[in-house]
């Protein structure tokens, strides 16, 4: 709905909008939403509540972890907290789930890949020190560089944010033939970027080491767009938050790929092209890939 009222010019207009089928459809969709959140935050008081009362003396209490407990914590208000939520869930659900299910596939699909990512697993997970009681820290994550390189392998070739658009501020030149005016606002297609062979020989192939420190430094960041590292920075210095975003999706899809790798082996009978990605404002997946995860039986008990 949001996207047919991008695509058209003529309902950008509110009055226009409201007068369109769609924008029905639409506000139900927004109103649905923001009571689900609001049912997630009061629902949240009252455990959260409930359980200071009975677990005052247990400092390990992990419901004091989450991040509704932190912003809760730190005096937001209903409304910010309800406005994070939104952009959690808007912006970095799909993207991120979307990446990690990829991921997985590019695993199950390269088993060379995989028993890579496994043995850095497991020598973090063996390490007692590293990982005491079998869970992972910031600083553990950040060892996993196989896993990371296959993770931004995987968002080379498919970049769940597959297009950004920007408003020109100056004219844009174009070989010399073609001039842009400002005011326009143009697509700038990620996803072209990432598999043009200038940027990266042979794109279509599933090269992990791409993403070493020594061919990293070779190429000129732009060519990654993985999260506009640059162009986010560059063009619209305020979306800092991306950054931040960033860590959090790569701990997160690190996070849980370490502890499916740690349990599981990962297969899949599908090809990467059996699913349809649908370009929309983020990459879509026609269906679900079918995966088997075989319960490993080399894993110590309990870890
Ligand atoms: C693999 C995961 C993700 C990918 C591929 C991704 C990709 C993108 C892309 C392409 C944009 C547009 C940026 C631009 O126009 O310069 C964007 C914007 C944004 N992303 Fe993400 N993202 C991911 C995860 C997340 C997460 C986890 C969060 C937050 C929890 C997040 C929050 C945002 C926000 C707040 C914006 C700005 C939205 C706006 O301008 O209205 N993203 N992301």
């Amino acid at each position: 709905m949001g996207i047919a009222r991008i695509g058209a010019s003529i309902i950008q207009i509110p009055m226009l909008w409201n007068l369109h089928p769609a924008s029905r459809k639409y506000n139900k969709f927004v109103q649905n939403f923001n009571l689900a959140i609001q049912r997630v935050i009061a629902r949240y008081e009252e455990v959260s509540g409930f359980e200071e009362k009975i677990s005052k003396d247990n400092e390990n209490d992990d419901s004091n972890d989450s991040m509704l407990a932190l912003m809760s914590n730190a005096g937001f208000s209903r409304e910010v907290i309800a406005d994070e939520i939104k952009t959690m869930l808007g912006a970095g659900y799909e993207t991120t789930s979307t990446t990690v299910e990829l991921l997985l596939v590019m695993l199950a699909l390269y088993p060379k890949y995989q028993n890579e990512c496994r043995q850095e697993v497991d020598a973090i997970f063996n390490n007692d020190i590293k990982c005491p009681s079998g869970k992972l820290t910031l600083e553990t994550l950040s060892e996993m560089k196989h896993l990371e390189r296959c993770l931004f392998e995987t968002m080379r070739m498919y970049p769940a944010g597959p297009i950004v658009g920007r408003k020109l501020e100056t004219a844009l030149k174009i070989n010399n033939e073609l001039e842009i005016p400002v005011g326009t606002t143009v697509g700038i297609p990620i996803v072209l970027l990432h598999r043009c062979p200038k940027n990266f020989p042979e794109p279509d192939q599933f090269q992990p080491d791409r993403f070493l420190a020594e061919n990293c430094i070779k190429r000129h960041p732009i060519r990654t767009c993985r999260f506009q590292r640059v162009l986010g920075v560059a063009l619209v210095p305020e979306i800092r938050f991306l950054f931040l975003a960033m860590k959090l999706a790569i701990m997160e899809a690190k996070t849980l790929v370490a502890y499916i790798l740690r349990e599981f082996e990962v297969e899949t009978s599908d090809k990467i092209e059996d699913v349809t990605h649908i370009p929309s404002i983020t990459v879509q997946l026609e269906r679900g890939y079918y995966f088997r995860f075989k319960k490993r039986m080399d894993v110590p008990a309990g870890v």
